[in-house]
């Protein structure tokens, strides 16, 4: 019988690792910069957790069991009701602002597709107990930060930024009662999943009388925070109606310019997010083409700790997926940082020098290189070939001349420059000698 994986969950060969690790030391390194504290949580929650929460979409999408004794458990599907559950429970105890982060595996049950699985890794960076766009705009900042060191730039990725508050204020602004803003904004949503036509027809349907579709595009329609204030009298919607958020936004957009990262950032009205806690800044990393879903989302969430019977403490973060970044970064050939090959192989010119071979891949391996070396005596050429396939920047020979006079040969594989160096002097700076000065 032959097994395999659970359909959408993953197996991590060592270049699969490699890379993965490579994001996951990236992510730390940033949020560590940025002064955010790792966290981890546990695989599992009570099932109420997320479907008193999270809405609809995250609900449909959870892996869920009832244990032993009949309680219901969902395996995590987000780390943010999580988060809202581990500082409510220590609210009055934890210094503020909070400042978090946490990398964990998450599942959901979605259909697998490029950019989607049923497992994957997620980036969550959140600032609890600060009311103020400047947090959101530090959200933004570390998320683009950690974008730049991985070379993606203003040209291949864009942060879309909008906001809840505007959304509900249009709608007020156009006579739609509170209780159907929830539906107006789910249906908002789903915009771009369904065709335009679909869309106006089902928008107008609901909500066509107080604010057609055609209005409603054009207000969507606006780039930039200055084209949507002088779009908006021409369909009707008043000045006064918006300036909070508005400000609101402003305030955000001078932060991220003091921040420097304006150029990767858009306004952009078609950002709702999916998930029902949100209550202000919302915003979602995309592919600048268009190929792929989000990179990451994120917003303010001010009312999540208390839904989760803590205080009323504001906050806002984002998450970001390991499979959509990695599936960008290799459609542009950005993963050349990534490597699980060796630094130096050692090999053996002459029969009985496979001791000594052993002895200086020690004694590197304690200057900290990664050194490798042929567990079969071969001869020089198929060792050399090994040496190559295993990506080693650099070759030592160990010949005669090692017993007479603790001499060796450094071979750079890249140059094919060969040297004869005194194994003491290498060993004495074994960083600078072999791999960064071969
Ligand atoms: P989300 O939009 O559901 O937000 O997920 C954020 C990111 O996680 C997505 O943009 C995507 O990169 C990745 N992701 C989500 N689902 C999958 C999947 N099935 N396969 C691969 N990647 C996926 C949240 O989860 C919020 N809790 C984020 C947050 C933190 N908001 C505030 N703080």
């Amino acid at each position: 019988m032959k097994f395999q994986a659970v359909k959408g969950m993953r197996d991590f060969y060592p270049e699969d690792m490699a890379i993965l690790n490579w994001i996951l030391n990236g992510w730390r390194r940033v949020s560590v910069r940025h002064g955010f504290q790792e966290y981890d949580s546990p695989v599992m929650e009570y099932l109420d957790l997320y479907t008193l929460k999270s809405g609809e979409g995250i609900v449909s999408e959870l892996f869920h069991l009832t244990d032993r004794g009949g309680r219901d458990l969902a395996i995590r599907p987000e780390a943010t009701p999580t988060l809202a559950r581990m500082v409510a429970a220590r609210a009055n105890a934890l210094p503020r602002p909070i400042k978090w982060f946490t990398m964990p595996r998450l599942c959901r049950a979605e259909r697998p597709q490029r950019g989607r699985g049923r497992e994957f890794f997620q980036w969550n960076i959140d600032i609890i107990g600060v009311d103020d766009a400047v947090a959101d705009a530090e959200c933004i900042f570390t998320a683009v930060d950690f974008l730049r060191e991985v070379h993606l730039t203003a040209d291949d990725v864009v942060v879309r930024i909008a906001d809840r508050r505007l959304h509900k204020a249009i709608l007020t602004g156009f006579g739609i009662p509170d209780e159907q803003h929830e539906k107006a904004l789910g249906l908002l949503d789903k915009a771009a999943k369904l065709e335009a036509a679909k869309m106006a027809e089902v928008w107008n349907e609901a909500f066509g009388q107080a604010l057609p579709f055609d209005s409603l595009q054009k207000l969507l329609a606006a780039g930039t925070i200055e084209e949507f204030v002088a779009v908006a009298p021409q369909v009707g919607l008043k000045a006064e109606s918006f300036e909070g958020p508005i400000g609101d936004l402003r305030q955000l957009w001078t932060h991220l310019a003091s921040f420097g990262i304006t150029d990767y950032c858009r306004f952009d009205l078609h950002i709702v997010r999916g998930l029902a806690y949100y209550t202000g800044i919302v915003f979602e990393i995309h592919d600048k083409r268009g190929e792929l879903r989000a990179l990451a989302g994120g917003g303010r969430f001010d009312n999540l700790l208390q839904l989760v019977g803590g205080p009323t403490i504001p906050a806002v973060g984002f998450g970001m997926g390991d499979i959509v970044l990695s599936e960008l970064l290799k459609d542009l050939n950005r993963l050349q940082g990534v490597s699980t090959s060796t630094e130096v192989y050692v090999v053996d010119a002459e029969e009985g020098l496979f001791g000594d071979v052993l002895k200086i891949v020690a004694d590197l391996r304690r200057a900290g290189i990664v050194a490798e070396f042929g567990y079969k005596r071969q001869n020089l050429g198929k060792q050399f070939k090994t040496a190559s396939q295993r990506g080693a920047k650099v070759v030592v020979l160990v010949g005669q001349k090692y017993r007479d006079q603790r001499v060796v040969e450094v071979k750079d594989m890249q140059s094919g420059q060969q040297r004869e160096v005194g194994v003491d002097e290498l060993l004495a700076d074994a960083r600078a000698q072999l791999v960064a000065g071969a």
